[in-house]
């Protein structure tokens, strides 16, 4: 088990002085927080499922100073857990719940390394189309600074005013226009890490076509902390759509709602995002943040589409969706219209935390089997735990579900078992895009199998033989 309840700490005094000394001198003692109160925001994750006990937060505020403090970690022993915007769904930016042993048995400190100082935007290539921007960047700095130049970046996502770029490298987050763009890791052009060792590595700003050697941004991407900490990344950008049209549309189930955004991926060429969400979602969405029903009568699905270009796609989107033999469809250019009917999708993750500590199991699915897995999930769960709720909602051009399900304990995992165990039976993926973190570790062996695991553990060996950078993320204790 790798989370439980917070034990009481106060202070730093569990650090050893020398420790704690070389802490403050790599990043100034303003930026070691010790005080409980001010450690609290970043020991909790954002579903309050996981959290542990930091000894120190250390923000450092350039790549010498994640540097010194990486050193200063390996020879304490002391674990070091990365963190941006703290936005993680599945415990792998907070301090374990139990803290990790060292060969004699005994615990290791925990170091929380926040990146957020780290905010370099520097200006846009705007001729090659690229940036370099600091790990503790949102992404919507990110954004508004592309923007502003022409371009636009890859990647979005509901959590944009928080994530860090540096996080979602780090767990190689996805978002709403995967099925266009490709998911974070092919935004990156180049990259600057720490390693566990203090050693830093760097590829920027990067070539487009660079093919010298191992693809160290890539095995960087996704690693969830557990190989390097990134302090910089350049990302290429895409082309900006400033004409926009978005749609809902009706759908009788979810293997429907896949078939249409199939269609749709074939015919419209300005298609950017196909999302699907539940009508139990839409009305928790609805009473949480208010609004109104976007349909007189229900529907048992939703499928939400973008569409983006440089002339009005509104038509195209219009006469694509007319072809559907849907229930129902309402189609907005207009940017309020627009931002009405894309709050009922984005606002799923927060209305759902409102009611309880959700599970949240974000599965990859064959999209020819994303209806018949939506039926048989709900099934499934509701043998394993009749009273819980589930709501699944998610990326469905991309095939990715997010099944969360309120009501089990947060240490009850009842119900992850079923839900990931239906997923691996039906071709799929224990996590499509939130990553292992501490929430899967068990499952990481089921879906990848012994032997990619092995190969996994031995990066991690060669890369960080002192265990340093975020142990018992991936891997378990
Ligand atoms: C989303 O697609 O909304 C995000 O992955 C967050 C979530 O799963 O709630
Ligand atoms: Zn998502």
């Amino acid at each position: 088990m790798h989370h439980g309840r917070v034990s009481q700490q106060t202070d730093g005094a569990a650090l050893p002085a020398t420790f704690l000394a070389a802490l403050r001198a790599a990043v100034g003692a303003s930026h070691v927080l010790l005080d409980s109160d001010l450690r609290a925001t970043y020991e909790t994750d954002w579903t309050r499922r996981f959290h542990g006990v930091a000894d120190a937060v250390v923000r450092p505020g350039t790549v010498d100073e994640v540097a010194a403090v990486q050193r200063a970690c390996r020879e304490a022993g002391a674990a070091v857990v990365a963190q941006g915007g703290n936005t993680g769904l599945v415990g792998g930016g907070v301090p374990r719940a139990t803290a990790p042993r060292d060969e004699r048995g005994s615990p290791r400190s925990q170091v929380v390394l926040s990146t957020l100082r780290l905010r370099d935007l520097e200006p846009v290539d705007e001729v090659a189309g690229e940036v370099t921007v600091g790990a503790g960047v949102t992404l919507s700095d990110l954004q508004h600074r592309v923007r502003r130049t022409g371009w636009d970046f890859g990647v979005d996502m509901g959590s944009r005013d928080s994530a860090t770029v540096g996080g979602m490298v780090a767990t190689n987050a996805g978002g709403v226009n995967v099925l266009r763009y490709g998911v974070m890791r092919q935004q990156i052009i180049g990259i600057e890490a720490v390693m566990a060792d203090g050693t830093v590595i760097r590829r920027l700003p990067g070539l487009l076509k660079d093919n010298t050697g191992y693809d160290l941004p890539g095995l960087v991407a996704g690693s969830e902390g557990t190989l390097a900490i990134v302090t910089r990344v350049h990302f290429r950008l895409v082309q900006q759509l400033p004409r926009r049209a978005v749609a809902l549309i009706g759908v009788d189930d979810a293997g429907q709602a896949a078939a249409f955004a199939a269609q749709l991926r074939r015919g419209l060429s300005s298609l950017t995002a196909a999302e699907l969400f539940d009508d139990g979602g839409i009305r928790l969405v609805l009473a949480y943040a208010g609004g109104e029903a976007p349909f007189r009568d229900a529907h048992p699905r939703y499928l939400l589409v973008e569409c983006g270009a440089a002339t009005d796609p509104t038509d195209e989107l219009a006469e694509a969706i007319d072809v559907l033999p849907s229930r129902d469809a309402v189609v907005a250019s207009d940017e309020g219209g627009r931002h009405r009917l894309w709050r009922l999708r984005e606002g799923h993750t927060e209305a759902v935390n409102a009611e309880g500590v959700p599970h949240k199991l974000d599965v990859a699915v064959p999209i020819g089997r994303i209806g018949e897995f939506d039926l048989a999930v709900r099934e499934a769960i509701r043998r394993a735990d009749p009273a819980a709720r589930t709501f699944v909602y998610g990326h469905v051009g991309d095939g990715n579900l997010h099944v969360n399900v309120l009501g089990p304990d947060p240490d009850d995992e009842a119900v992850d078992e079923v839900v990931l165990e239906l997923a691996i039976q039906m071709g799929g993926a224990v996590s499509a895009e939130h990553g292992i973190g501490v929430a899967k570790v068990g499952w990481l062996v089921r879906d990848r199998g012994e032997d990619d695991v092995a190969v996994m553990r031995s990066i991690k060996r060669a890369l960080d033989p002192g265990n340093v950078l975020n142990p018992g993320v991936l891997f378990g204790a």
